[in-house]
């Protein structure tokens, strides 16, 4: 990513709303169900691995269900966490510096469609360190026509279509347990923003990451709780990432 998108995530992850929905999307995910709890020497809680975590924002909140490991490929980025409740280690995705089954849960949000992760090796990798009957939960950027200036920022390769991403994941042997769509409810917005890069009205490589004034950012982050709760009724038929669940059997 951009050296800058690194202190930007720093500095907003823990009140923009964006973050903030993913990080309950992820926490609610967790909390239907608990961890499965191997028998491993020495140890009686789940391990999380939080892969591509980044400034540590998730991270830190993961380490209430268990005792969690996040990896990143920056540097940078361990160095800009706040806090430190879980343990962080540089590596990548393509190449997790973990044995085989160390991990109960694995959560990958937004990482999936950098530049320096092979898709194909990253998800092999989830599935190696993953215990069996353990789950992974994913959040992937949407539609390919959506590549704007914000994923330029973030050095972003892809976007991808549900059927790509749900083929992804069935083809390294995972069970797909869940899909949706989300952000359903802020599509125009993001729509409207990405024609606007199309049309060259936003400069180039432009972050999404941008403080916005506080009541602005609290009705987003009112929408999407709303959004949320709706999911269990209704199914967006569209949204700017994609929220997937997968199963090692
Ligand atoms: C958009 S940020 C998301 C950070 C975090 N998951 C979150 O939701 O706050 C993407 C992160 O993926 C990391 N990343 C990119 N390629 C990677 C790779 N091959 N292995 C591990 N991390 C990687 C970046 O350094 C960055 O911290």
């Amino acid at each position: 990513m951009d050296i800058n998108e690194y202190y930007r995530l720093a500095k907003v992850e823990d009140n923009h709303w964006w973050y903030r929905s993913v990080h309950r999307l992820v926490i609610d995910e967790i909390k239907k169900g608990p961890v499965p709890t191997r028998s491993r020497p020495g140890l009686k809680m789940p391990m999380i691995l939080d892969v591509g975590c980044g400034t540590g924002g998730l991270t830190e909140k993961l380490a209430s269900f268990g005792l969690t490991v996040g990896v990143d490929i920056s540097n940078l980025a361990l160095g800009l966490k706040q806090h430190s409740k879980a343990e962080y280690i540089n590596g990548s995705v393509n190449n997790l510096p973990f044995s085989d089954n160390s991990f109960d849960l694995v959560t990958c949000i937004s990482v999936f469609y950098h530049r320096r992760v092979i898709d194909s090796k990253a998800a092999s990798e989830i599935f190696r360190v993953l215990e069996n009957d353990s789950r992974a939960i994913l959040i992937m950027p949407a539609f390919k026509w959506a590549f704007g200036s914000h994923d330029e920022s973030v050095h972003a390769a892809r976007r991808y279509s549900m059927s790509e991403a749900t083929a992804l994941w069935k083809n390294i042997g995972f069970t797909v347990i869940a899909t949706r769509y989300i952000f359903g409810t802020l599509f125009p917005e993001f729509v409207i923003k990405r024609l606007l890069d199309k049309i060259g009205l936003t400069g180039r490589r432009v972050s999404d990451l941008t403080e916005l004034p506080g009541w602005l950012n609290g009705v987003f982050g009112l929408v999407c709780r709303f959004e949320n709760w709706l999911s269990k009724w209704v199914r967006s038929p569209f949204g700017s990432s994609l929220y997937i669940v997968v199963e090692k059997p």
